[in-house]
């Protein structure tokens, strides 16, 4: 996600932070910004769309390192002591300079960086708007450094204003600003996206991440949520928001860069399986209101939901795999006919296009261009387009009449996991947002949202499962092929599971609905062939037992991942997986992939695959 730098010191601080950023640059970002205090007290701020290269040619005037000389710092011109910058993966808002951070609050006295959402910025926009406020960028953390200097100005100091603004505001962020009024010092805050403050002699810094700190120090202190932290040269620091001051607690980081980078996981894919239950955080965070109704703002007015006949679904590889479980929802909960393609089947398969329907594009990138081939297809049929993306500013996110964000932050395994995970969740939110707007009789919102409100922790109880997964992948690591199966929304999910395993431990996998294997796939049973069956769907439950005596009757073995509260394949399955259960069918089942993912992450370890890179893959798929 964004990545976030602040430095006051003896060096030169745009020297540091803009080092800093670099070394957070493998995080993915769309542009970048840095503001900094001359000698005069002057703030100087420099933002540019685009690579950090760019920001570099401004501030340097060479060629976009400070080597190059210029800029602040090199021959008389005064070295800034106290900066800030932020190098930015849009959310609200396309990359564009003007919506780069940092950015300023009413007066222009107060500068600003920030990560994370926050979901109350509209109602806050429109207080301020109110008050005679106006914008210059689309972002909510413009909105964010209005109201911090609106606190500011009744005159308090800045760790003050923060504090009270941070009060203001819902949802997951973290904070560093400066004011030209108070030069010896930054503030910093923290509610849910990451924040270390890095100690050094007399200098402090702070990131949203160790890697960026770790050529400066290696004390640092992981600023917990609700905190401010106060940097000076001397000291830091830190307080809750009732103003009351918190011990500082520093460790000692001893990782080397590279496995700082990975959060000290050995690789992104695993990096990123844990990153889900803060994943399904974001992707809810803005789009449930205190009333408990769903809010997507980014979509279609009221009256073409009306309207809408017919859904096609279309996308490729995992995210076919995440419109897939679209279907189930959009077919059970709102009755209304829906269809996945895959994309490169789509395009030339001369598709049948209602005109009252709508095409749903999934894509964590953006690019894959047969995915933006046939919505360039659905476009020429005029026919309404909706993007569930996850890059913003992409292309597919572009050109779709509509997109809702993922907000899953830059995922760097090719082998997809939280994005599939966020997709899944906004599909969700999309079918309950038809709902609200439909009045679709039985279904029930309240209930709905307040399973997805605990989802993010049923998430956390299921990545404890690791330990019983990885002795069970120690076990199959020589496995000839694999077996994915079960009924309804677990099918779908089964699938993504196979599709792990084939990827990155190179596994031959035969997924099928559990019902569909007396068909020819249970021809492929000998003894000792494993089956993973996803059997958390109460309404099949008895079936899918019935399944399981079939492969076991012909020298299977079976790994039944269920729900916590089910008995029915204890003492049945030659193990068993027990996920934390809901209300929902859909989100039992979505819950199941988090063991499959670490099922096929720790194969390939077992194996000494290539984890985050598989042999002939790609991220990011832009031929045909
Ligand atoms: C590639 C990636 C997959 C991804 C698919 C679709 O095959 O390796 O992880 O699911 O492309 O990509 P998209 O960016 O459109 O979701």
């Amino acid at each position: 996600m964004c990545g976030i730098a602040g430095y006051i010191g003896p060096r030169n601080a745009v020297e540091v932070v803009y080092d800093q950023l670099k070394r957070l640059e493998y995080r993915g970002y769309d542009s970048a910004g840095v503001a900094y205090l001359n000698g005069g007290g002057t703030i100087h701020v420099v933002k540019r769309a685009g690579k950090l290269g760019e920001l570099g040619k401004v501030l340097w005037d060479g060629d976009g390192t400070p080597e190059s000389g210029g800029g602040p710092g090199g021959e008389g011109i005064d070295v800034p002591h106290l900066a800030i910058a932020h190098s930015r993966w849009a959310t609200h808002g396309g990359p564009t300079d003007e919506n780069a951070h940092p950015h300023f609050d009413r007066y222009g006295d107060v500068a600003l960086i920030h990560n994370g959402i926050i979901e109350n910025y509209l109602d806050l926009k429109g207080e301020l708007a109110a008050a005679g406020h106006s914008f210059e960028s689309e972002t909510d953390t413009e909105v964010a450094a209005h109201v911090i200097g609106q606190e500011y100005a009744k005159g308090v100091p800045l760790e003050e204003a923060v504090r009270q603004a941070v009060r203001r505001m819902r949802g997951a962020f973290a904070f560093v600003a400066f004011s030209k009024r108070e030069r010896d010092k930054f503030v910093a805050a923290r509610n849910a996206s990451p924040l270390i403050v890095g100690l050094g002699q007399g200098e402090n810094m702070v990131a949203s991440d160790i890697p960026a700190l770790i050529p400066y120090t290696r004390e640092v202190v992981a600023v917990e949520d609700d905190r401010i932290a106060v940097l000076e040269r001397d000291g830091v620091r830190l307080m809750d928001l009732e103003g009351k001051p918190v011990p500082l607690e520093s460790f000692h980081v001893d990782w080397d860069v590279e496995a700082a980078e990975k959060g000290g996981y050995e690789h992104f894919m695993l990096k990123e399986i844990h990153e889900q239950p803060d994943v399904i955080r974001g992707a809810l965070a803005g789009r449930i209101d205190d009333k408990g109704r769903v809010r997507l703002d980014q979509v279609f007015g009221d009256h073409v939901w009306q309207d809408i006949d017919r859904v096609n679904i279309i996308a490729c590889g995992t995210a076919y795999h995440a419109g897939l479980m679209g279907k189930f929802l959009f077919e059970r909960l709102l009755q209304l006919p829906t269809d996945v393609f895959f994309s490169s089947e789509f395009r030339y398969g001369d598709p049948i296009l209602s005109p009252k329907s709508l095409a749903v594009f999934v894509s964590q990138s953006g690019e894959t261009l047969d995915s933006l081939a046939a919505l360039r297809l659905c476009k020429q049929r005029r026919i309404r387009t909706l993007g569930v993306v996850n890059v913003v500013g992409s292309s597919i996110a572009r050109e779709c009449d509509r997109t809702v964000f993922t907000q899953a932050g830059p995922e760097i395994s090719v082998a997809s996991t939280k994005a599939y995970t966020a997709q899944c969740l906004v599909l969700m939110l999309l079918a309950l947002h038809i709902a609200q707007v439909k009045e679709t009789p039985g279904v029930r919102i309240d209930e709905a949202v307040a399973d997805l409100r605990a989802f993010a922790e049923k998430a956390e109880v299921c990545l404890r499962l690791e330990d019983e997964v990885k002795a069970l992948a120690e076990r199959f690591k020589g496995a000839p092929l694999v077996f994915f199966l079960g009924r309804n929304a677990d099918a779908h999910v089964a699938r993504e599971g196979a599709l792990k395993l084939k990827e990155i431990a190179y596994i031959p996998t035969q997924e099928s609905p559990a019902g569909e294997m007396k068909h020819g796939p249970l021809a492929l049973v000998e003894q000792g062939t494993l089956a993973i069956f996803g059997a958390t769907d109460a309404d099949v439950r008895e079936k899918t037992v019935s399944n399981v005596r079939e492969v076991q009757a012909r020298g299977g073995f079976v790994v039944a991942v269920t729900t916590e509260g089910d008995d029915s394949l204890d003492g049945v399955a030659e193990a068993v997986l027990k996920v934390p259960a809901s209300r929902s069918a859909y989100l039992n089942a979505l819950l199941s992939v988090l063991p499959m993912q670490l099922f096929a992450y720790y194969v390939a370890k077992a194996k000494g695959c290539e984890i985050d890179q598989p042999r002939n893959l790609a991220k990011s798929v832009t031929v045909e």
